[in-house]
């Protein structure tokens, strides 16, 4: 069992990463300092950003104010699709970079598969991975069609697969080929962006382990296997959702769980992009 937030998980022969991370979409301006501010306080060490999401400077701030070394902290980013392609991508990374105020980004992610472009923007990725500019690279929202053509053309195998994933959306053929290529599988949206919060048989398991329905489902994502990155802007959610190392979800409850699967997507649907 996942034993604390302080606990990590292998990624590259150099890099770990915790097994909870924060995400920061939409979260900007005093709001985020004062929920990553708090977020470090209590132990969150991976932070999720991108560059559109337009807070990458502000994330820098609070990282450089904290008095926490760089190192032990696992900052993430993506390069967004109008930023896709070889040259571009490595401008990107470099505006990201710099906006983050570092001298390299632990996890830098392609965004969102862009039809063609993709390939050469997985190739500035490892460029900036042989140069030591990132300690380590993936992709976000590739189903198993896109994984199969980076296996097939690339010289290195993504570490991570960002994807929503979550009790409703369990895509569990594409976890099983991630695990099968040592991709890790990070869980965005895990809270469902807050749809089934109140799931009538999510709120009686959550009764019965005295947790709340959101603990529920971030522990059923650590139990899965995969690296779930909750996003609030409240002080109160940050610690609740951090706290889901004191129990554990017995067998039979997850087989419950996993047989919730609806397919719901929040986001827009990657199978539909070729
Ligand atoms: N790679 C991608 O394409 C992609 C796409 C989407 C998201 N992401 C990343 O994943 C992160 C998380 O996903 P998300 O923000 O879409 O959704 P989420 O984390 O599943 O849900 C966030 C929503 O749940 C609420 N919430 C959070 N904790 C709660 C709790 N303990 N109890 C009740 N409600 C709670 C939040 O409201 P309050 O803020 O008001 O608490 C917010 O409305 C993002 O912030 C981003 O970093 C990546």
């Amino acid at each position: 069992m996942t034993e604390s937030i302080s606990s990590r998980i292998s990624l590259t022969k150099e890099l770990s990463i915790p097994p909870i991370g924060l995400g920061t979409y939409a979260l900007r301006g005093s709001t985020l300092t004062k929920v990553l501010s708090y977020a470090l306080k209590i132990g969150y060490r991976l932070i999720d950003t991108a560059s559109f999401y337009g807070n990458e400077k502000e994330i820098g701030d609070v990282i450089r104010e904290s008095e926490i070394n760089r190192d032990e902290i696992i900052i993430t980013s993506k390069v967004w699709n109008t930023e896709q392609g070889y040259e571009s991508t490595l401008e990107a990374f470099e505006r990201s970079r710099k906006k983050l105020q570092v001298d390299y980004i632990d996890l830098y992610l392609i965004h969102w598969p862009v039809p063609v472009k993709r390939k050469d923007t997985w190739k500035a990725l490892e460029h900036l991975y042989d140069e030591g500019l990132c300690r380590a690279i993936g992709v976000s929202n590739y189903y198993i069609p896109h994984l199969n053509e980076i296996l097939e053309n690339a010289g290195i195998i993504p570490f991570v697969n960002q994807v929503e994933f979550n009790p409703f959306l369990n895509l569990t053929e594409l976890l099983i080929f991630c695990k099968n290529n040592n991709i890790l599988l990070e869980a965005y949206s895990p809270l469902t962006n807050g749809y089934m919060l109140h799931h009538e048989g999510l709120k009686k398991l959550a009764e019965k382990y005295h947790k709340t329905t959101a603990q529920l489902m971030l522990r059923w994502c650590i139990q899965t296997g995969v690296v779930p990155i909750p996003k609030s802007q409240r002080l109160d959610r940050i610690e609740e959702n951090a706290s889901v190392f004191d129990f554990s979800i017995d067998i039979e409850d997850m087989q419950t769980m996993n047989s919730w699967n609806q397919n719901l997507h929040t986001d827009w649907d990657p199978s539909d992009v070729h």
